[in-house]
């Protein structure tokens, strides 16, 4: 019935995520409610895992990219699961610390890290910077000499690919705020500056070329044009690349039309490309790492409102209400992102009205979708909308003076609080 495995319908005709009924749990935390079934999350931490080891050996590993959902819990799941994780802040690397995460498979990414990012990072001995640029090096240089360590870095390079996503997601190409370009001869310029450079370890390089991309040959394309490099690099500089990290960028089904890219099938495609380029170049193959943050997170995760309103405008459309909006999901008002939603308590009845599912904020561009089918619905009714679980959270806001969502976990039909819901008192806690 629904294209997500953790969501179902009981015999009273609500809709279910893990087993566990989303009524009750509605009724139980309240709404609006971010809820995340965590066999999904570990199923999707698994085929990374397994399939880099089965094309690529140990070592090739993935890091759960942080910024599609940083809370302690998530550290600890994905940390069981044998993956790495990337961080972006230093607040992420301070709720990743907090959960105990093996601090040796953290790599801190980010375009501007400050000195106090690297401080804090170095003084954690994190296990690697992707580093962005030359002012980044100089400091990850003096930082890790002042405490007496080398420090493991990637490098950021840009292969010149346009995945053909969303423009705001986009971050392959070559006129980029991240990372260096191959084409101009920057990426050349700084594997050799990053060389020469005291107290660093360059191990290798990176790329990210997008998200919410459903085809492998992007992904190929960028895998080629990064082997050469390296190889390029080692006929002209003798330096070993031990790693390539291709980034995320994996899609997920948001709506039906989505196409949706089967990670185990993706990465074996690539390991097929990789290998043969490898061979082809006459280079040994680099480990490889991936990046992958929604395809880890995204469709774990559902939202659930409660309905306030039904507004109907003659000859425009019918407004749906709901008791959250841009605050806790901004995806629609930044990039018109496309959901399905469904009218929880009423799951098993057929959508007869098509809305637009508008926020509680003063915004009128406070829209979780228009034109979305739905069940008839009325005030009081449950909306659940689906695949909430990546840069949902993450990306929540306080506008209006709203306090975020908990995060319900579900496992096995039991629910437990992974991240409270803010109180009146944690929208104040920092006004002086
Ligand atoms: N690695 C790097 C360096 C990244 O910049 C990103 C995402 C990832 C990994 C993870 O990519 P993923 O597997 O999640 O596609 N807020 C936007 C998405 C921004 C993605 C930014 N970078 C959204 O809501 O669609």
């Amino acid at each position: 019935m629904f294209i997500h495995d953790c969501l179902g319908v009981n015999s009273a005709g609500h809709l279910t995520i893990g087993g566990c009924d989303t009524i009750e749990l509605a009724a139980e935390f309240g709404t609006p409610a971010y809820i995340m079934d965590e066999a999904t999350i570990r199923a999707r931490c698994t085929a990374y895992r397994n399939t880099l080891r089965e094309c690529f050996g140990e070592g090739s590993m993935a890091h759960y990219a942080g910024k599609a959902l940083s809370m302690r819990r998530i550290y600890d799941i994905v940390g069981e699961e044998g993956l790495g994780i990337d961080v972006v802040s230093s607040g992420e690397l301070y709720t990743a610390l907090a959960a105990g995460f093996p601090v040796e498979r953290i790599c801190f990414h980010g375009n501007n890290k400050t000195d106090a990012d690297i401080e804090y990072a170095v003084k954690n001995r994190v296990g690697r910077f992707a580093a962005d640029n030359r002012e980044e090096l100089d400091a990850i240089s003096r930082i890790a000499g002042k405490a007496g360590i080398t420090q493991k870095i990637i490098l950021r390079i840009t292969p010149g690919i346009d995945p053909h996503t969303h423009k705001a997601i986009t971050t392959g190409d070559i006129d980029s705020k991240f990372g260096s370009p191959i084409a101009t001869g920057q990426a050349e310029e700084i594997v050799k500056y990053a060389i020469s450079l005291p107290n660093i370890a360059l191990c290798g390089l990176h790329c990210h070329i997008g998200s919410q991309i459903f085809d492998v040959q992007p992904f190929a394309g960028a895998a080629r044009i990064m082997l050469k490099f390296i190889a390029d690099m080692e006929a002209k500089t003798g330096w070993l690349a031990d790693e390539l990290d291709l980034g995320g960028g994996f899609g997920v089904r948001y709506v039906k039309e989505d196409k949706g890219i089967d990670i185990a099938s993706a990465i074996r495609e690539l390991a097929g490309v990789i290998n043969a380029e490898c061979t082809e170049l006459g280079i040994q193959r680099p480990r490889i790492m991936l990046e992958p943050g929604r395809s880890i997170v995204a469709d774990a995760g559902i939202t659930l409102y409660t309905v306030g309103s039904v507004k109907t405008i003659p000859g425009f459309r019918t407004y749906v209400s709901v008791d959250g909006g841009m605050p806790d999901n901004p995806r629609y008002a930044l990039y018109q992102s496309r959901y399905e939603a469904v009218i929880a308590n009423r799951a098993a009845e057929p959508k007869t009205i098509h809305c637009t599912i508008a926020g509680r904020c003063c915004e009128s561009g406070d829209l979780i979708g228009e034109n979305m089918p739905l069940q008839e619905t009325s005030r009081g009714d449950i909306l659940a909308v689906f695949v909430t679980g990546a840069y949902n959270y993450s990306m929540a806001s306080n506008y209006n003076r709203l306090t975020r969502p908990p995060i319900i976990m579900v496992k096995d039909g039991k629910s437990y609080t992974a991240v409270r819901r803010e109180s009146f008192e944690d929208l104040t806690r920092n006004d002086l």
